[in-house]
């Protein structure tokens, strides 16, 4: 048997304007996360169980583009492994008469917390042990992007990213321009260039969930639409939160936090502008700054999903109150720690 688990995410600064090129950074959410286990069945077949999302099919059954049937089909594919071998290889490989795939998230779906890339990085991962072909990270990266890309239009890469290597990221979407490339990458590839970033100093982040459920392709796509209208005015605004992410990242790499405030602050106006914030989310956003964060915005998709509240420690319990008393149905405090 293998298993696996990978964290949700959540967008600090950057949302949208990474699809058109600026830099974002994004963090991993440990408080909350995918899980898979394969193993050996007596049963034949591939049999998937994903009692959250009321799924108990075998593989066949399901049309090739369900989120969990591309990733599987995908992997095999990309390993050069048929996903229904002979009884011969079947035994060559050490399989009995099928596999059992379980699939368990505590990841919010529809709500900016990564809940499809973090199955998928999951899936990957256990699938590619169990099968002897464990995958690396860019590996991972690279095939959880093309999934990505399957249900989410023209992602950036940025949440298969942050899933997959599990830490602070700073990421540019390809194709980057010269003037923009930044020195120190990390990694190359899955739709973007990568870096580390150093964490001067830990800091605490309040993310309340508005409980709309609202799917990133939808704000993705009304964005495009906007911006082929109003070209100029959308690349100006792209460019402002750009500065914004790149201003943040020197923050958190010089260990003075408490800047990063105005600048979810700003973040928000102009997210508000490009018009995927909505009344719920300015409310809590409202409702965080008033409880004493210093600072807040929405965060990912929007138009529903996940706003950030940056806190001081001390102040967290409070912010998170003053969220669930706004209408928020989750709150999840969690510390970015230095490293
Ligand atoms: C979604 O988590 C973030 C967006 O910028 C879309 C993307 O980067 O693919 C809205």
């Amino acid at each position: 048997m293998t298993t696996s688990s990978a964290p949700g995410k959540i967008i600090l600064f950057g949302e949208h304007a990474v699809v058109y090129g600026r830099p974002a950074l994004a963090v991993p959410v440990t408080q909350v996360h995918a899980d898979v286990e394969v193993s050996d069945s007596s049963r034949a077949g591939i049999w998937i169980n994903a009692p959250d999302v009321d799924l108990h099919a075998e593989l066949n059954t399901l049309p090739c583009d369900h989120p969990v049937a591309a990733v599987i089909y995908n992997l095999f594919f990309s390993l050069g492994i048929s996903p229904h071998p002979s009884p011969l290889s079947r035994r060559e490989r050490g399989w009995g008469e099928g596999l059992e795939i379980k699939i368990s998230s505590t990841i919010p779906v529809a709500s900016g917390l990564g809940s499809g890339a973090a199955v998928t990085v999951a899936l990957l991962r256990a699938l590619s042990s169990f099968l002897f072909h464990p995958l690396s990270d860019e590996q991972v990266n690279s095939l959880a992007y093309e999934i990505e890309k399957l249900h989410h239009g023209t992602p950036s890469g940025i949440d298969n990213t942050v899933i997959t290597y599990a830490r602070p990221v700073y990421f540019i979407k390809h194709p980057p321009s010269p003037s923009r490339s930044p020195t120190g990458v990390l990694r190359e590839g899955a739709g973007g260039e990568v870096e580390t970033v150093k964490v001067g100093a830990p800091f605490t982040i309040v993310i309340g969930d508005t409980g709309i459920s609202a799917p990133t392709k939808q704000s993705v796509s009304d964005v495009r639409k906007l911006w082929l209208k109003n070209t100029n005015r959308f690349e100006r605004v792209f460019d402002e939160v750009g500065q914004i992410a790149l201003m943040a990242r020197r923050v958190i790499e010089s260990g003075q936090p408490a800047l990063l405030g105005d600048l979810m602050d700003q973040n928000h106006a102009l997210l508000q502008e490009i018009t995927v914030s909505s009344p719920e989310l300015d409310r809590l956003v409202r409702a965080a700054r008033k409880a004493g964060a210093l600072g807040a915005k929405m965060s990912g998709g929007g138009r529903g999903g996940n706003m950030i509240a940056l806190v001081n420690k001390e102040s967290a319990p409070a912010v998170a109150e003053a969220l669930r008393s706004a209408g928020a149905i989750r709150t999840i405090i969690t510390t970015v720690q230095a490293i």
